[in-house]
Parts: C-alpha cells; structure tokens; sequence
C-alpha cells in the first residue's frame, strides 16, 4: 500500500493570486491530498439561495492542475449566522436549557428538521457540481462530530424525536415503564409523548431513561451523517469519510463508520495529553512536547475498525496549537515520528493541519507547515523529509495483531451513565488494558462489539463491557483464544437493570460478583505479588481458580478454561501481570518496553518509536530521541 500525505487548505482565508503558489509549494513538499471546503458555508451562500460557488471551482481546478487531490468537505459544521434567523430553533441547547449561540462552529441541534434540509440542501448543491469533477478524489462528511460536546442537545426538536425514538424502541408504554422499573419513585408514563428529556430533574434521572437518551443522541449523529452520504453517492462515486476526535466517545463510531468508506481522525498528541489521556502530572511533564506514548496508537487501532479498515489521520498537529490548557512545541522530529506511527497502525494518508497559519480569528495561536509571513514552519520541513523516506521507504504493508481488546461505545454511555465512582469511565479502563498490551510489546487490534468470530487471535479482552448480549459471551467461550473480561462485565441488562442471576453468568465460568464498591483514589487495594486494585472492586464466589489475590486473600481475578475475570479496575502492573500469565499459558512471548518506546507490527517490518526525549535501547537497537526503527520481521 503507498502511504502518502496531505495538508488541510481554506482558499477562503487567502488572496486567489497566492492559489498557485501554494498548490505549487504543496506538491513540491511532497504532498498527494489537500483536504478543503469544510468551512466555507458564508463563502458559498452569503445569504440565502445567493450561491457563489465560482471561487471553490477556481480553487479546485488550481489545486487540481497542480497534481493534488482535493478532499471536499461538506460545510455543515458551520451554518451561517442568516440561518440562524430563519430557524432559531436549530441552536443545540445545553443541559441547564440555554441554547448555544452563534460565533464559532458546531452550533446545530442533530435532531432539527428543518437544518436536516438545510443540511441535505447544501449537501446536494455541492455533490451535483463537484460529483464528477476530475480533481475531487474523497469527501469529508461535515467536521469532527460530537467535538465541543455537541452530541446531546436538550432541544425541543430532540424531545420531539427522543418520543418517537421510544415508541418505535418499546412500543408501547407498559413496556417502557416495566423494562425502565419507573414503579420506583411513582415515575410511570401513561403515553410517550410525556417523557421528558432526562436533564433538569431534581436528583438524578432513571439511569434507563439517561441511557436511553444517550443511546438516542447517538443514532441522531448516525442518521444526520447518513443522509449526507447518500446525497453524495448520488452523485460521486468518490470514497467518503468523516474526521472523528480523540477521546469522543458520545456517539457509537461503529455505526457512522458503517455508512462511510474511509474513517478519519485527527490526532493532537500535545493537545490531548493534558484532558484526554487521563495520565498523572509526572507523566504529563515527561510527555509534554512528545504526547502519550500510547493515546495516539489506540485510536489508529481504533479507527482502524471503524468501517471498512481503510483509515487515514485527516488532521495531524504541526506544532504548538491553541485549544489545550498549555500548548508547547513538539520535541524536534515529533512530527515525523507520529506520521510513521500511523502508517504502522495501517493509515493510508497523514494530512498536517494546516498548511498556513491563520493570523486572523480563534486559531490565529495554532501553528501550520507555513508561518503566517509564508516561511517554513518546522512541520513543512518534517513532513517533506517523511515525503521523501515513502519514497525509498519499504513499502509499509498490512499491520497485524496476535492480541485483540473490542471496545463498546454503548458501554460507555452506560459507564457514564452511572460510574459509581469519581473519576471510573470505560474509555480509561480499556485504555489501561491497551497500555499494558503495547507495554508488553503486543500489537493490538480494537474490534467492534459487533465481532463474533476470533479466529487468529491468541487473547481477546473485553473489559468493562456492561451489556454483554448472550451470543456474544456463547462467542467468546466457545472462543479459541484466551479471553480477559470483567470488571463489570454483563453488570447490567439491555436496559441498564441488574439481571439475575448475578453478574456476569458466564457460560464456563463459575464465578458470581456478590458485591460492589469504588473506592477513593488514595485507597487501593494491594495484591501479593505487586499491583493494586484502584478505584472500583468487586467481591467474586464461585469455585474458578484465583489467578490474582488481594493481601487480605480475597480473590481479584479468576479463571476457568479459556475465560478470565478480573473483579477490579487494575493499576498498569496489574494489567500486566494479568495480560503477562495469559501469554504464557498460550506461548505468546512478552517483552517489558522501557517507558516510551513502543512498536506496531505489519506483515514485513516492526516499526518502532520512541516517545522518550532521550535515546533508548530496543531488542533491535538503539533507537534515537522522538526516532523510529525499522526492524524486518
Ligand atoms: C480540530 C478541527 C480543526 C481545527 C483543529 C485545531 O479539532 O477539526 O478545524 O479547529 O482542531 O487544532
């Protein structure tokens, strides 16, 4: 497969007589994409029906004649303030009931009829024109679903939607007050349209409503996506994707993806170090001009399942950025490093974003490959000479994996629904199962929770999977591999009740969680052996053998045949000494990486990085501060 590059380009912010030139300066970096468009809905209508199209056709055909391939984006990200007069009821509203205003981006309800054709409109007006243009090579569904938390809006259009959501779920309304158990609190319904969004309520909402709602606002993001593919396949027969976030775990990915050729994200290793990764001050300091060594290596992994396997990053950081609370620079060759990552992972393009700085408005402290005053900024320069390495590169083919980890956006909602504990979420758990993989030198691939088959792989981990349907836990016993669950797995029903018999009636596997606790962060709880359990336990009956015990001598996690339960959320050694018996019981040998250092396998080459601002030693070598190695296999 040729990997290849690209840039992220606003015509629309530039004088057309510097087009060319920049076209010109792109190509001659070595770049093969500039994606475009994807803001510039005031360009193209100024105000209603008043369509100026003319300019992005120049821009197109500049960019074209250049030997670039323009991804369109659609602009719905961004409807104009015109717009807003006409439907004042299209603005998200947040969870205190204020809508959000006008004068950045991302300001729509997904359940609003009328901006749904507004949306269709633009979409179609831009699909018919571009559809057959020689130059459009991909499309870009609108920009970064869900980020700035838009996914739930508490609009009336949602309430509208969110009734017949129900109908159409329990239809009818016994049988949502039963599934719901709203006898608790004299909560019952007599008809849908009196269930009210579950924001405002005077103490919690019914964690099923909550759950219900949640499950709602992500399908909202799944057919609005939808409806734009189909009006661009009408057209196009170009491929089309959509750029998600770094820790956006507010709509199922799975099921946007399903509709889309190419699943894209954009990866912000420094930006994400501070809110997303979860990782202590000591990290963060260690990390800062490098990013976490395996945040940006999950969510390739996770990309990767997201569609068809075809993947790109559609934004990579370039340098210091705007939005984090501190925003450094990028240890010097950072940005050639976290390219050949993704290529490792599998992704066909890297596309820096973006490629002027703007002097102007919200991003004007976000870095580009170019200065505001058109010099080389230090991303031009790393991405020319990762440019010319895919010239005489290997060619870097089909990543691999021995391990598997599926990840469960539903269980996420369901974990954020209700934690039980400051802090616990789902995302961090699987997270902290994945460190401790790619620590053991395993290469790992995130499969959806759709999956039934396992074949080829040596262990699959499921952990904090809440709702577990009973074909899938039949899978995985019956599974070949070794197989890591808990904890709470299967620890509530399709509609967030506890079932009975208790969590988590696995077939094969005879252990009962009896009890449950979180607990503070400064009480862990040690095991013999090294490791604690952290944050959340639970107590285990049953006759499976104890594979990790507490220093009190209670059991931590057990295991029966092929299954695992491990009844706590573990600390990385735990994890690790988890994931470290299961590889010897199936021969799968294990390393211990130094801090930083990480490696992907594809079918030819081992490819390893190093996050670590000093030089490190590997089984293939040395490897050099923020360097990578290529090791044949
Ligand atoms: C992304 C977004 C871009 C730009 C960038 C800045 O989240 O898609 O439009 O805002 O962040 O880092």
């Amino acid at each position: 497969m040729k990997r290849t590059l690209g840039t992220c380009y606003y015509p629309e912010h530039w004088p057309e007589e510097i087009w060319e030139a920049d076209a010109r300066r792109m190509k001659d970096t070595g770049l093969t994409w500039v994606r475009i468009g994807e803001f510039a809905w005031s360009r193209l209508e100024p105000t209603q029906g008043d369509l100026k199209f003319d300019w992005l056709d120049r821009a197109i055909e500049t960019l074209g004649q250049a030997g670039l391939k323009v991804v369109l984006g659609t602009p719905t990200a961004t409807p104009p303030r015109w717009m807003i007069d006409k439907h004042p009821d299209m603005l998200a509203v947040d969870a205190d009931g204020n809508p959000r205003k006008f004068g950045s981006r991302r300001h729509y309800c997904f359940s609003h009829e009328g901006y749904k054709a507004e949306s269709d409109r633009i979409v179609k007006l831009t699909a018919e024109r571009y559809g057959k243009n020689p130059y459009v090579a991909a499309w870009q569904t609108d920009n970064e679903y869900g980020c700035h938390d838009t996914t739930i809006s508490y609009s009336d259009a949602a309430h509208t939607a969110f009734c017949l959501w129900l109908e159409k779920r329990y239809g009818t309304i016994e049988a949502l007050n039963r599934s719901w158990g709203n006898v608790f609190w004299s909560m019952d319904y007599n008809s849908f349209d009196e269930i009210d969004l579950p924001n405002l309520t005077v103490t919690e909402p019914n964690p099923s409503h909550t759950l219900a709602f949640r499950r709602f606002s992500s399908d909202q993001v799944a057919v609005f996506n939808k409806r734009q593919v189909d009006i661009i396949r009408a057209y196009s027969d170009a491929p089309v994707s959509h750029n998600y976030m770094g820790r956006i775990t507010d709509f199922d990915h799975f099921k946007v993806g399903d509709d889309l050729d190419i699943a894209t994200w954009d990866s912000y290793p420094l930006g994400f170090l501070e809110d997303r990764v979860g990782a202590s001050a000591e990290h963060q300091k260690t990390y800062a001009r490098q990013g976490d060594p395996d945040f940006q290596a999950f969510h390739h992994d996770l990309y990767r399942s997201v569609g068809k396997g075809r993947w790109w990053v559609m934004e990579q950081q370039p340098g210091p950025v705007n939005w984090a609370p501190y925003n450094p620079a990028p240890l010097s060759g950072m940005m050639r490093l976290w390219a050949w990552e993704a290529y490792a992972h599998g992704a066909e393009a890297v596309c820096y974003f973006r490629w002027r700085q703007a002097p102007f408005a919200q991003e004007q402290m976000h870095a580009g490959m170019l200065r505001p005053d058109n010099a080389d900024a230090p991303a031009l320069i790393e991405a020319r000479q990762v440019a010319d390495e895919l010239r005489d590169a290997p060619e870097v083919s089909a990543p691999r994996a021995p391990v598997a980890l599926i990840f469960d956006y539903d269980a996420d909602f369901a974990w954020a629904t209700q934690p039980h504990g400051a802090g616990l979420s789902y995302f961090q758990l699987v997270f902290d199962a994945y460190k401790a993989l790619r620590k053991l030198g395993f290469s790992v691939d995130i499969l959806r929770p759709g999956t039934r088959d396992f074949s080829g792989y040596k262990i699959v981990a499921a952990p904090g999977m809440i709702y577990m349907p009973n074909d899938l836990k039949n899978a995985l016993a019956e599974a070949e591999a070794e197989v890591v669950l808990g904890p709470r797995t299967a620890a509530r029903n399709a509609d967030m009740v506890i079932p009975v018999p208790l969590p988590p009636d696995m077939p094969g596997l005879d252990v009962t969680v009896s009890r449950v606790e979180s607990l503070r962060s400064d009480m862990p709880l040690p095991l013999k052996g090294g490791g604690t359990i952290t944050g959340y336990r639970e107590e285990l009956e049953g006759s499976a053998e104890t594979l990790l015990e507490l220093e009190d001598g209670q059991a931590a996690a057990v295991s029966s045949g092929n299954l695992t339960y491990v009844g706590g959320w573990g600390d990385d050694i735990t994890w690790m000494r988890v994931f470290s018996q299961i590889s010897n019981r199936v021969g799968l040998s294990t390393l211990d990486l130094q801090d930083g250092v990480r490696c992907r396998d594809t079918d030819a080459l081992r490819i390893w990085t190093n996050y670590g601002a000093t030089p490190a030693e590997t089984p293939a070598g040395r490897i050099e501060a923020a360097g990578v190695l290529f090791e044949k296999i």
